[in-house]
């Protein structure tokens, strides 16, 4: 069974009594903004045809609806039969090198159980996973953190891959094309950013292509495994102001 919102209710705002809710979460603090994402690099595919199970990639009727679907990727709600593909892909120090220290290392099913409950139960999702197109199996996740009080109309974007599937451009598509449905679906959004630490060029590099500016350098802003490191912020805005 499903734990994920309705299909409507994805990536909509709820309303609490007079006032729009867009977002739960309380997060830190955002600064001055100098960019805007123009002609990101991905194509939008049409839906797959699931009038038949023989037709459809083998993609099971049990997994949620893509709120994307790319060339190099499917982008959908996580569900309960992900949990063996996540471990798959994300038990790799890697990876947690790049993460904060909330993304477990090692990767036990039991941190993808927990996981998933985390990613499937707040309305409207936040939590994605990215898929394949053609097995509809995790190799990646990509999600929002909202902020609130001043800071309400930026969200930071995150996101990872499984080793085995860098360096096929697959980030720089999702990251691509979900920013521009987060600026699609959550109207309140101006600026969305994504904080890099020193060191992590394949991150920095997907940002510029997805057409992120670099803005600030924060100093000796992260300590990762005991090692002090500058922490680099890139912003996405919805225009060019
Ligand atoms: C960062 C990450 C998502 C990149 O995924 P990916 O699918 O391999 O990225 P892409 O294939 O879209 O690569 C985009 C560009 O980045 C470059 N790139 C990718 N990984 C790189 C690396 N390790 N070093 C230098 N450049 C790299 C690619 O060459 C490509 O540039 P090009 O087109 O000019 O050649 C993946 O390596 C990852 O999950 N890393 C660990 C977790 C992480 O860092 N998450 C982000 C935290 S901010």
């Amino acid at each position: 069974m499903l734990q994920c919102s309705s299909k409507a209710d994805v990536g909509k705002p709820t309303k609490k009594g007079t006032e729009h809710v867009f977002f739960d979460t309380a997060r830190q603090g955002a600064g001055e903004h100098n960019k805007t994402i123009t002609t990101p690099p991905f194509a939008l595919i049409p839906p797959l045809d699931d009038g038949d199970d023989q037709n459809d990639g083998g993609i099971p009727k049990s997994s949620p609806e893509p709120i994307l679907r790319l060339q190099k990727c499917l982008i959908r709600p996580f569900y309960e039969g992900d949990a063996a593909a996540i471990v798959k892909e994300a038990n790799n120090p890697k990876i947690a090198r790049w993460m904060r220290n909330t993304f477990p290392q090692p990767y036990s099913t039991e941190d993808a159980r927990n996981w998933i409950s985390m990613a499937t139960n707040p309305a409207p999702l936040l939590d994605f996973a990215i898929c394949r197109t053609d097995r509809n199996t995790v190799i990646g996740c990509i999600g929002l953190k909202t902020r609130d009080d001043i800071h309400v109309r930026t969200v930071e974007v995150g996101y990872w891959l499984g080793e085995k599937h860098w360096h096929q451009g697959i980030a720089t598509e999702a990251l691509s094309a979900f920013s521009q449905w987060t600026f699609d679906n959550f109207d309140h959004v101006l600026r969305i950013e994504a904080e890099v630490f020193e060191g992590n060029e394949g991150s920095a590099r997907v940002l510029e292509k997805a057409g992120y500016a670099f803005e600030a350098r924060k100093r000796k802003a992260v300590e990762k495994r005991g090692l002090v490191l500058d922490a680099l912020t890139y912003c996405a805005f919805r225009d060019g102001s």
